[in-house]
């Protein structure tokens, strides 16, 4: 039974795969295809992790050294990540860390979707790349498989739309949904210290909504929200299941991976970041 306020929410997904296969230039792709020109100063703000509009709906990126991220949270039980896109080089084929991905992703249960990338480049092979991964047991839907594989370019943007496509149709099959009421609960993707607006920290909201205001307890450390901006940089007073948010407000910058709750009031907070501090 659902109770009034759960609703469906967006996907999250973690880019992954072998160094230089192109990580980084899909989302790069992606970001320059479907974020509107608007930005605030045209200035992108590096929060790890964004969304995406599409014809059929939002898609949430976590834009993170894949495998670092991907490990942290899993070890901390914090499963962020619904689906994992794995970018596989069409010149060079299954690598190591290809390797490695698809076994996080089945350690993880996660869903995966195959990115056959640098398909502009004539040495690029992609029945290569399929044999490899099949000898892997990640088999093409075409193939009597599960795993949809698209053909992409991140530099001529080849197949995006269609991957994109991909992830919403398999997010909807997982029908995912979040409360949106109570307090937000989520994950930390990533953190550092600014020598001006002192710890940063971004967050990835799984459950509820975080307001501007509120207490935050993320790993160790608590504080209040004092500024809250999505990752164009725009100020934002609140954020819902799968979105994004930078906030001002902690005292140190809490480890990626960590697991951030809003708490009602001082004194538990302090009691259970001074408990997670004697571990
Ligand atoms: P790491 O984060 O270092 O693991 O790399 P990555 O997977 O993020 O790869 P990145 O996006 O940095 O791309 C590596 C190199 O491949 C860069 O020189 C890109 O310009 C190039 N590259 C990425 N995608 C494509 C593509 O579709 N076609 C071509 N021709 N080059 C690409
Ligand atoms: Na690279
Ligand atoms: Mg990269």
């Amino acid at each position: 039974e659902k109770s009034g306020n759960i609703q469906t929410r967006p996907p999250v997904v973690t880019i992954m795969g072998h160094v230089d296969h192109g990580k980084t230039s899909l989302l790069d792709k992606i970001r320059a295809t479907k974020v509107a020109s608007g930005e605030a100063g045209g200035i992108t703000q590096h929060i790890g992790a964004y969304h995406v509009t599409t014809d059929r709906g939002v898609i949430t990126f976590l834009d993170t050294p894949g495998h670092a991220a991907f490990t942290a949270m899993r070890s901390r039980g914090a499963q962020a990540t619904d689906i994992v896109v794995l970018v596989v080089a069409a010149d060079d084929g299954m690598m190591p860390q290809t390797e490695e991905a698809i076994d996080h992703a089945r350690a993880a249960g996660t869903p995966l979707i195959v990115a056959i990338n640098k398909m502009d480049k004539d040495t690029a092979d992609p029945d290569r790349v399929i044999n490899e991964l099949s000898v892997k047991e990640v088999i093409p839907e075409e193939w009597g498989g599960d795993t949809p594989m698209v053909k992409v370019s991140a530099k001529s943007g080849m197949g995006i739309d269609e991957l994109l496509e991909v992830i919403s149709i398999q997010a909807e099959l997982m029908e995912l949904e979040a409360p949106v009421d109570g307090a937000a609960q989520g994950v930390v993707i990533e953190s550092r210290l600014d020598k001006g607006r002192g710890a940063v920290a971004s967050l990835l909201v799984k459950k509820g909504t975080l307001n501007q205001g509120d207490l935050v307890l993320a790993g160790e450390y608590y504080g209040k929200v004092r500024a809250m901006t999505d990752e164009n940089g725009q100020r934002i007073k609140t954020a819902g299941p799968s979105i994004p948010v930078e906030i001002l407000g902690l005292p140190e910058a809490p480890a990626a991976g960590s697991e951030f709750l809003v708490v009602s009031d001082e004194k538990k907070a302090r009691e259970v970041a001074d408990f997670r501090a004697a571990r």
